[in-house]
């Protein structure tokens, strides 16, 4: 396996297949030592830094808090406060904060500027959300199928509507680990292109399908999951009322439910809103792991830094 010392997690694709598992195995067995209260001090004398140039609640608590457990220190940035906001270079703080830290956290607009990012730091860099990506949120989901299935390959993931930064990576994510993903957008919303060529690159060995339709009715059809995500991302506000118009037929209720397999899980990465993308007796109804997803971010990000940063091996 490629070490996975000092490696930037940018994106899903940088990892390969075995390095994916290795962190799901390791987030689920953290969760197990963190019920009990034995969790190893692996990030003993380790500080992070997390910028967030963007509202969270999850990413940025459950890294705060799973560094702390395994013994490590959080630092929270607000991007506001830095020297970024009047105009220092992002390779400059990069340069900077590595001199620092044993790594970055970084939720931010651009990929691009994440990339620049991490070329210019020295210490390892961590995508805590993108315009493009979220792939700390996909480790976090594919622990919680794995908890409930037992595996991985095979199932079939319906995601119903916008083709957005989660969506992505759980193309990416899914490819990789054999999964059907069936995406279902209004047109104008679907994933972009590179992402999809990228997944059916990735998932070239198992055949499996990884699908974008208009219908979401198609693609709910025998799901083994179905998964949504808001319909208007951070950044996206001015465009709020167009997209709730364009995005009306494509709630996950229950309807939709009904299509998909009898014991189909329901999930969403939060915040949500109930009575749009998702009816709230759905959200809240028994198929529904959403505060499972929620959970396992701190398990999965404790393995992801414990195996970048820490004494992991
Ligand atoms: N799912 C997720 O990333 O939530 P936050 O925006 O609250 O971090
Ligand atoms: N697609 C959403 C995810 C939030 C966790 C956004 O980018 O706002």
């Amino acid at each position: 396996m490629t070490p996975f010392k000092g490696k930037d997690f940018l994106t899903l694709a940088d990892y390969s297949q075995d390095q994916l598992y290795k962190i799901l195995a390791k987030g689920s067995e953290f969760k197990k030592l963190h019920k009990v209260g034995k969790l190893p001090r692996l990030l003993e004398g380790r500080t992070v830094a997390l910028i967030f140039e963007k509202p969270s609640t999850r990413t940025r608590v459950s890294f705060e808090a799973g560094i702390a457990q395994l013994g490590g220190h959080p630092l929270i940035l607000n991007s506001n406060d830095l020297q970024l906001k009047r105009g220092e270079t992002v390779q400059d703080t990069g340069r900077t904060l590595s001199r620092y830290v044993d790594a970055i956290v970084m939720r931010t607009f651009s990929q691009s500027f994440l990339e620049e990012l991490a070329e210019a730091s020295e210490a390892p860099v961590i995508n805590a959300l993108t315009d493009k990506y979220h792939p700390c949120q996909v480790l976090a989901d594919l622990l919680t199928i794995l908890e409930k299935r037992d595996h991985l390959a095979g199932i079939k993931l319906a995601y119903i509507g916008d083709g957005n930064n989660v969506c992505h990576s759980l193309l990416l994510g899914g490819a990789l680990v054999g999964m059907d993903v069936w995406v279902a957008t209004p047109k104008g919303y679907e994933p972009d292109e590179d992402v999809v060529k990228r997944a059916r690159s990735l998932g070239r060995n198992f055949r499996q399908e990884i699908k974008v339709l208009g219908d979401p009715n198609a693609a709910a059809m025998m799901a083994d999951v179905i998964y949504t995500d808001v319909w208007t991302s951070m950044g996206q506000e001015e465009e709020a009322e167009k997209r709730k118009r364009a995005f009306a037929p494509y709630q996950v209720n229950e309807a939709l439910l009904a299509l998909a397999k009898k014991d189909a899980l329901v999930m969403h990465c939060l915040p949500a809103h109930r009575g749009e993308e998702i009816s709230a007796e759905v959200l809240d109804g028994h198929r529904s792991v959403i505060f499972d997803q929620a959970e396992n971010r701190m398990h999965v990000q404790k393995a992801l830094l414990s195996l970048i940063i820490g004494d992991l091996r």
